[in-house]
């Protein structure tokens, strides 16, 4: 995994305990508080190398580019998410799934689709394999289920999800997989997903959706570029299509 431009600061020295916790637990280095930094470095914006920090403060944990004023911190903004509009497609693929369904986000990065699949479902698993993404959505998740209760059907698990649904006794009835891709049109990808990019070694999910096809019961949803081929060239049952974004549902239930 590409992690090697990550390190762990804090906001104030009196967090340093807890950076230290957290910079053991992911196996990443911490480079002292941000005022000790700041007192080496005068501009963080002039920072030659715009390393990526993970931000411990007191209220949340983090992710940012360099440490100027000019980079904005990426984290999971559950309350944020929630006020913006319903992404119709999305909603649309899960149209007809069983009323007390188990449905796994098979890729859940910060957990932005998750928090859409919570309302629609009874119990919602999230699979994040890489350490330091997976903190910051159980950051997110422990600062907002109060606010937001359906992030309380939610079990979040490090681990690859290869090995999770191989391992799997009792199969779920939809499984969503969100593969990073390619831009492949002029549009910018949102910061979140561009910081991923830059900092996550990603494979194609090939091979997730063929076990992902094996493990569900009812159906399997990718997300694609709307340009892009269907994952693993298996031809989905049917597609959704946005502006530039298509979901891919593979329909399993025996009909
Ligand atoms: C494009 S992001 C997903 C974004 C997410 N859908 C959201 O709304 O925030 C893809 C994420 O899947 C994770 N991932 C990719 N392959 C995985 C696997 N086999 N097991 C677990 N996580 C995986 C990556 O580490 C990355 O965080």
């Amino acid at each position: 995994m590409k992690t090697l431009n990550l390190v762990i600061t804090c906001t104030d020295e009196e967090l340093n305990r807890e950076a230290l916790k957290l910079s053991e637990s992911l196996n990443l280095p911490f480079v002292g508080s941000m005022k000790t930094l700041s007192k080496n470095i005068k501009d963080f914006d002039e920072l030659p190398s715009k390393k990526f920090f993970l931000v411990v403060s007191k209220d949340l944990i983090y992710l940012k580019q360099g440490l100027g004023d000019s980079s904005k911190p990426i984290f999971s903004d559950f309350l944020k998410w929630s006020k913006q509009s319903h992404r119709v497609n999305l909603v649309k693929s899960l149209r007809g799934l069983p009323k007390k369904s188990l449905f796994i986000d098979a890729t859940a990065g910060l957990g932005k689709d998750a928090l859409l699949f919570s309302s629609f479902v009874d119990k919602l698993i999230l699979i994040e394999r890489v350490p330091w993404i997976h903190a910051l959505l159980e950051d997110g998740l422990k600062r907002q289920n109060k606010l937001i209760p359906s992030l309380k059907k939610i079990e979040v698990i490090c681990s690859d999800s290869k090995d999770y649904l191989l391992k799997l006794r009792s199969n779920p009835d939809a499984i969503y997989l969100d593969p990073m891709f390619e831009n492949m049109g002029k549009s910018k990808a949102k910061r979140e997903v561009q910081a991923l990019r830059e900092l996550v070694v990603e494979n194609s999910g090939e091979e997730l959706l063929e076990i992902s096809l094996k493990k569900a019961k009812n159906r399997v949803i990718v997300k694609r570029h709307r340009k892009a081929q269907s994952l693993a060239g298996i031809e989905p049952t049917y597609s959704l299509k946005g502006k530039t974004i298509r979901y891919d549902v593979y329909s399993l239930k025996l009909s």
